[in-house]
């Protein structure tokens, strides 16, 4: 529950990750029917530790996308009843838009224009906010998104789920330089691509079978990284923007935070890294977007469904250096 847009009055996150670990990944019946028995206990336990009564909510935001639509249903018949029910307004919630928003809920006076790395498991977007509600996408992934590399490595290396979090331990054991993985696209535009770097894992480590697992682990971390942070600060350099800000699941990444960090310093200009809980999905984000976007534009009609495949709307792009 969120208050003013900004101030995080409770917090409830439920995670899936042990029920799909056994799977080695999420399967969308299993997540659909997890987030049917726990939406209830979860808005319950949301609206108790804030201490509020239902008739002190102004509001209900729910996601409808992007994502797997029987958990986006879950979600949005649910905000939909309790809005008729306590007679408040419904806003339909995009899921990335309410990443870009997980940094305002810590430091709400954040100076725009700012460049976002949008870095999760389905998602990989290099966005510039030049206000509230108003950015631009200036690239995305072509193929894997950053988080599903980790979680393909880690799953060929036999790490488990999520792989994210493991090859970030693991790494710390490793020596960064000992593979030169590929850095692809690199000086090509704003887009990113992963899936070469994945691959070239897996045939390091076919022809390479003792190599050290801690080694490949920290060659690959930093071969994403590196590609992620070089394009964000050129794009910081290039828009004159005031800071560099982390957003999205792989934000929660140990070198990626090191690495924006010092480029930040380096440059002169604010590193914004939200903490780590803040960086993972959670529903404060959807309510300090919810409430963004009933200022700007109003309730949403009770006919918005779920879109799983919604997008970041383009506006201009950014030529192409
Ligand atoms: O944003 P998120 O919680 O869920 C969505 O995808 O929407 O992101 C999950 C992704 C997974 O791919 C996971 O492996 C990755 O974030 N992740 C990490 C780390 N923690 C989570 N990737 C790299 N390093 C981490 N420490
Ligand atoms: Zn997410």
């Amino acid at each position: 529950m969120v208050e003013s847009g900004s101030v995080v009055r409770s917090s409830i996150v439920s995670s899936q990750v042990e029920l799909h670990a056994r799977y080695g990944g999420v399967v969308p019946e299993v997540a659909g029917r997890a987030h049917l028995d726990l939406i209830v206990p979860v808005v319950s336990a949301a609206v108790a530790e804030a201490g509020l009564e239902a008739e002190d909510i102004d509001a209900v935001a729910a996601t409808h996308g992007p994502g797997l639509v029987g958990a986006l249903l879950v979600g949005v018949s649910a905000a939909k009843s309790l809005a008729l029910v306590w007679d408040v307004p419904f806003v339909a919630v995009n899921h990335l838009e309410a990443h870009l928003y997980a940094a305002f809920l810590e430091e709400p006076d954040l100076k725009m224009p700012m460049v976002v790395l949008l870095v999760s498991g389905g998602h990989t977007i290099l966005v510039v906010m030049e206000d509230h509600l108003r950015y631009r996408v200036l690239g995305a992934t072509l193929d894997d998104a950053a988080g599903e590399a980790f979680d393909k490595v880690a799953r060929f290396m036999g790490l488990g789920y999520p792989g994210g979090p493991v090859i970030d331990r693991l790494s710390g054991e490793g020596d960064p330089d000992a593979v030169a993985f590929p850095r692809a696209m690199a000086n090509d535009g704003w887009n990113f691509s992963f899936s070469g770097v994945k691959t070239a894992v897996v045939n390091h480590v076919r022809k390479n079978p003792e190599v050290s697992a801690a080694d490949v682990a920290a060659s690959f971390q930093e071969a994403v990284v590196d590609v992620l942070v070089d394009k964000a600060r050129r794009a910081a350099r290039e828009l004159g923007a005031e800071a560099i800000c982390l957003a999205g699941g792989v934000a929660a990444n140990s070198r990626l935070r090191s690495r924006t960090a010092q480029v930040c310093e380096a440059d002169g200009i604010s590193a914004v890294i939200p903490s780590r809980a803040m960086c993972t999905d959670n529903a404060a984000m959807v309510a300090a977007v919810g409430w963004q976007r009933l200022g700007a534009d109003g309730p949403s009609p009770l006919t918005a469904g779920a879109d799983p495949s919604l997008q970041l709307p383009v506006a201009l792009q950014l030529p192409v250096v």
